[in-house]
């Protein structure tokens, strides 16, 4: 270890403290020292790397294009890739681990498919799955809301986007959520990844055959200038759509309950103010909770220095959203929630080439869950005592294991 690293602060982002509650070393750090050290369980390659909290550096490394998220290029694992099983080595190839022109070649040909418009033509069928939803939660006394509201709604829709068959859908739901169990396992996921890497050849076969208007059809009609996405880009993006799309929305849903239910006076204000959903009040969830806690980790491609503390080329670079979101230079009160906040530059999206595709999607899903419950529910309460709620040890995105509630 390096002189400069053994004078810096350490932090394991996944002791049970930092999960839960990681606001107040957060705080501590970015007022003392800004750039330190993290380490992480499955991250970061066991070895560690610089932490980054505050909001304008966590921009830096987002859009300086002397880091790279390239983990092939950039790690010594990289050269191993090819030992994988294709199913999972589709996963690592996606464009969140690629760098320009490769990432932006990618991103071209999927913004073609995955347009506003598309996406606008799904909130009927977002706000139809909410409800449906939502009358099993009415039909139950006490539920967890993170499994039976959160972590649904978005998988529905992404199933629906697919076109996945209402035959499949049982099937579809058990190996994603099966995926999220085995995380950081590569050997425990591969008969998982390869039977959602089967459905999807089968999908994208099928609207190879019979077009529709849907999203895979429109991946597989994407061109620019003569380029296409190969069959096994096309399995890839659907993967990544998959992979990037429910998790972090059913985060997202999941604390943005329990914020309101720890805020009753915001709550208050969410019902008799529904409108500020469509304005300011789903960003400033999406900030007070970061959904996506540090995206992923940046090496240095080259030898660069940050705030004074050099950063040799080869070393992980971690800029965590979750702290910028509550920078003190950039939020007045950070640690407040409040539903009228404006300005409000979050970076739950990140910021840069990787800014998250689908924000307008994640947005109207997050409208949509909360809208729902609020003309539905007039009482949210928690069923379990407040200190018997646990984040999940994934460490780069944040989300409740479970809510239960009694929503009446
Ligand atoms: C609340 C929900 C969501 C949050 C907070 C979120 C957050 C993020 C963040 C922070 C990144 C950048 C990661 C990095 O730079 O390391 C990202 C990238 C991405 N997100 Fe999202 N996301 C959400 C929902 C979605 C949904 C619904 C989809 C699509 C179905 C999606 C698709 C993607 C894709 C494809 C990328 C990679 C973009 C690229 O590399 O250019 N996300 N997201």
């Amino acid at each position: 270890m390096s002189k400069v690293i053994e004078t810096l602060q350490k932090t394991n982002l996944g002791t049970r403290q930092m999960l839960d509650d990681p606001y107040a070393r957060f705080a501590d750090l970015r007022a003392n020292q800004p750039v330190s050290w993290a380490t992480a369980p499955g991250l970061l390659q066991g070895k560690g790397g610089y932490l980054l909290t505050r909001y304008d550096d966590v921009m830096t490394v987002h859009s300086d294009e002397r880091y790279s998220t390239d983990v092939l290029k950039n790690s010594p694992a990289g050269k191993f890739i090819w030992l994988l099983p294709p199913s999972l080595r589709m996963l690592a190839q996606t464009m969140v681990f690629k760098d320009d022109p490769d990432h932006k070649r990618l991103r071209t040909l999927v913004h073609k498919a995955f347009t506003p418009k598309l996406v606008a033509t799904m909130a009927t069928d977002v706000a139809k799955i909410a409800d449906q939803l939502a009358d099993e939660v009415a039909a139950k006394r006490e539920v967890d809301l993170v499994h039976a509201y959160a972590v649904r709604l978005p998988l529905a829709v992404i199933a629906t986007m697919l076109g996945v068959a209402d035959e499949d859908r049982d099937m579809f739901h058990t190996l994603v959520e099966k995926m999220g169990t085995q995380q950081g396992s590569a050997l425990r996921q591969y008969p998982t990844a390869r039977r959602l890497a089967k459905l999807f050849e089968a999908l994208i076969e099928d609207r190879r055959i019979e077009p529709d208007e849907g999203l895979i059809s429109e991946l597989v009609r994407a061109n620019e200038g003569g380029d296409r996405l190969s069959h096994r880009e096309l399995v890839s993006m659907v993967f990544l759509l998959l992979l990037a799309g429910h998790d972090t929305t059913a985060n997202l849903i999941g604390s943005s309950v329990l914020a309101l239910i720890e805020h009753p006076d915001q709550l208050e204000l969410l019902r008799t103010r529904p409108e500020l959903l469509d304005t300011t009040a789903v960003e400033e969830l999406l900030r007070f909770t970061s959904p996506v806690a540090d995206g992923a980790a940046r090496f240095a491609t080259e030898d660069t220095e940050i705030r004074g503390i050099p950063i040799p080329r080869g070393s992980q670079v971690l800029g965590s959203i979750t702290s910028a979101n509550r920078d003190e230079d950039h939020f007045d009160n950070p640690d407040a929630l409040d539903l009228t906040r404006k300005p409000n530059r979050h970076l739950a999206f990140a910021f840069g080439i990787h800014y998250c595709l689908g924000h307008q999607l994640a947005r109207l899903e997050g409208r949509t869950a909360l809208a729902t419950l609020i003309e539905r529910f007039p009482n949210w309460e928690l069923a379990a005592p407040r200190e018997s709620l646990h984040y999940k040890p994934t460490v780069s995105l944040r989300g409740l294991t479970t809510l239960p509630t009694r929503m009446y």
